[in-house]
């Protein structure tokens, strides 16, 4: 008896650890605290507190460690939200859905027991309007070394060469060799972003955000991504869900029950291979099925299709669509509250958007150069439903475009971005300051890489061209300057002939926007401008158009998209 009871007991002694271990596979959360949580699973776990989740075990060791952690923030580090509860509010075999809830609204992690890393989204209940909110990871920087976002990888520069340099501007320092630090060279186009993260040697934390129908702003909207912080060191992985780093003033009014998310928080050993194909999987899994119980807004999505053809009987090749809001004010840019899609028409003008949300929108394109980089206007249709299960046929819609046989002279494709000039590509601080001082560009010789992407230095760019004739039905001539940034500080004259027909400088229909002076070189926030020419400006022969600048700021100025003059 006295063995078999000895027996009994060392056979639950020696089955403990097997039943603990099957336990500790599952997905939990445990409240240690009134203002302290553990949740994960088997393969990693997070302590979360009042604002920040300030450890992550995941390998065997804490990869927050001495830096900050998880947070959720709008408008700078005094608005990081503050959780008063959480609980776990759904669950299955394989998974529990944690909800965190703050004044503003709720942050979910949802744990499935094998997988590193937890899909998170946010429900808004209260948020003030806003500009900025995001969530991030700041980890530590032992563990993760490196950042990779679809324009730029490779280690993060240490801290010690911030130490080491002068800061120059907004988060810009100076190195002694005369180069720039700075974070918004870590930045990227958000929509055309396959993955990005941190990662390091043994470990890599990934976010995929798949569908990206949350986001603001549309297609030619770039965002910080990730960087080193410049004040403590740590590695920080951001996850802007609405952002304004490249734009003008850009706030939103968000709906009780706006959502942002589920994307997915992913760990691995760092291996790029295993992200890339991970992000895929993700991509093709949008909209997420496991979701859709939990939100009917979410699930109730529709399918838009139509064919864009152009006035002048061509087909819309490759335009950029964007479907956003209805009867809106603002630019695509600027768009914000509500749900966007995006995609491009192809060598047709057709265009398919699958999996949109129930609803009115606005359908806008415009052009993405190429064949159809003569097009300075943007087509806009209102009104456009969007309803659960139905496929939205708009057919065959006419977008009205300038005669091109009304046209002088063009420099550069209508695009928003400053693709095919010298300089253009990526965020780099400083280049426009490389850009030269004087540009002559002769109609019919020169060609874009003749012409710099940016100006911002004294000078004069000046255009050059040639008329055989003076049309007599004309009653003038139209300049159309398209502009894809401008940050204040800069100016310029326009002038024909010269003569001054308009300028370039900070005003009501100009607003400086953060995306010159932080490095951006391909596309920030848009401006057309459309200058009237008398005809009596206008001679046979050799005329010249010339952009003077009268103020220069360094770094700040603006960056080209396209500049055409028009017979009217
Ligand atoms: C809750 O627990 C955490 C972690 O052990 C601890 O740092 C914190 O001080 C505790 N808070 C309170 C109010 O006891
Ligand atoms: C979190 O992970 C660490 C390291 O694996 C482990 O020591 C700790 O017990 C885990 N926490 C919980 C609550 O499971
Ligand atoms: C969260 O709490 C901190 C400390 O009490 C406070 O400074 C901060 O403003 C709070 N955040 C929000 C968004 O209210
Ligand atoms: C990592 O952060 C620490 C502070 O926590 C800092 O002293 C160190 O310089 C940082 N390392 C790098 C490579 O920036
Ligand atoms: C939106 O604008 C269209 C014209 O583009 C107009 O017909 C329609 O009534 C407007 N809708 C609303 C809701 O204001
Ligand atoms: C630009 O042209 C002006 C006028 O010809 C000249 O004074 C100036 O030196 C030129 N700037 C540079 C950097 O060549
Ligand atoms: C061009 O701007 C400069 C100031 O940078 C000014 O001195 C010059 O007179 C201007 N030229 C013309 C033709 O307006």
């Amino acid at each position: 008896m006295r063995f078999l009871q000895l027996l009994g007991f060392a056979a639950v002694a020696l089955s403990a650890p097997l039943l603990e271990g099957r336990a500790k596979s599952k997905s939990f959360l445990k409240q240690i605290n009134e203002t302290t949580w553990v949740l994960g699973n088997s393969l990693w776990n997070v302590t979360q507190n009042r604002q920040y989740a300030n450890k992550l075990f995941y390998k065997g060791q804490d990869r927050v460690g001495k830096a900050v952690g998880h947070y959720v923030s709008y408008n700078g580090a005094a608005s990081d939200l503050n959780w008063t509860s959480a609980a776990i509010v759904d669950s299955g075999s394989d998974y529990i859905n944690v909800k965190f809830t703050a004044k503003e609204g709720d942050f979910h992690w949802v744990i499935y027991d094998d997988l590193a890393g937890a899909y998170q989204y946010f429900v808004n209940h209260a948020l003030p309007v806003l500009g900025e909110f995001r969530t991030l990871w700041r980890l530590d920087n032992s563990s993760f070394t490196k950042g990779r976002t679809y324009l730029k990888d490779g280690p993060l520069p240490p801290l010690s060469d911030y130490l080491a340099a002068t800061k120059v501007q907004d988060e810009t320092w100076q190195k002694a060799d005369g180069t720039y630090l700075t974070k918004y060279d870590w930045s990227a186009v958000l929509r055309s972003t396959d993955y990005y993260g941190v990662y390091g040697d043994k470990v890599g934390s990934w976010y995929f955000n798949p569908g990206k129908d949350y986001y603001n702003g549309d297609q030619t909207k770039g965002e910080l991504m990730v960087h080193r912080e410049s004040l403590t060191g740590d590695t920080v992985q951001l996850n802007m869900i609405h952002g304004t780093h490249f734009q003008a003033i850009a706030t939103d009014t968000f709906a009780d029950g706006k959502t942002w998310g589920p994307w997915l928080w992913y760990l691995n050993d760092g291996s790029k291979t295993d992200a890339a194909a991970r992000a895929e999987e993700e991509e093709a899994k949008w909209p997420y099925k496991w979701y859709e119980a939990l939100d009917k807004a979410y699930r109730t999505r529709g399918r838009m299709q139509g064919q864009l053809a152009l006035s002048d009987g061509r087909a819309a090749a490759g335009a950029n669509v964007f479907l956003g809001d209805s009867n809106s004010t603002l630019s695509t840019l600027d768009q914000g509250a509500n749900y966007y899609y995006t995609t491009t028409a192809d060598k047709d003008g057709k265009f398919v958007i699958k999996d949109i949300r129930q609803g009115t929108y606005g359908l806008y394109a415009w052009s993405n150069g190429g064949k159809i980089g003569d097009v300075s206007t943007t087509f806009i249709k209102n009104d456009v439903v969007i309803r659960e299960g139905d496929n939205t046929n708009l057919k065959k819609l006419s977008w009205p475009v300038t005669d091109l046989k009304k046209r002088i002279f063009q420099v550069g494709d209508f695009d928003r971005k400053s693709v095919g000039f010298l300089g253009s590509g990526g965020y780099f601080h400083g280049r426009i300051a490389t850009c030269p001082a004087n540009i002559t560009y002769t109609i019919g010789k020169s060609k874009p890489s003749d012409w710099c992407f940016g100006q911002s230095s004294f000078g004069k760019y000046s255009i050059t061209f040639s008329l055989a004739s003076i049309p007599t039905t004309a009653t003038g001539a139209k300049l159309t300057v398209s502009m894809a940034g401008f940050s204040t500080g800069s100016a310029a004259d326009v002038l024909l002939n010269d003569v001054k027909v308009g300028r370039i400088t900070n005003s009501a229909t100009i607003l400086s926007s953060q995306d010159t002076y932080r490095g951006a070189t391909v596309s920030g926030e848009w401006h057309l401008l459309e200058m009237p020419i008398a005809k009596a400006q206008l001679k046979v022969g050799v005329n010249k158009v010339d952009f003077n600048v009268t103020a220069s700021t360094l770094w700040r100025g603006w960056f080209w998209d396209s500049v055409v003059l028009d017979w009217q």
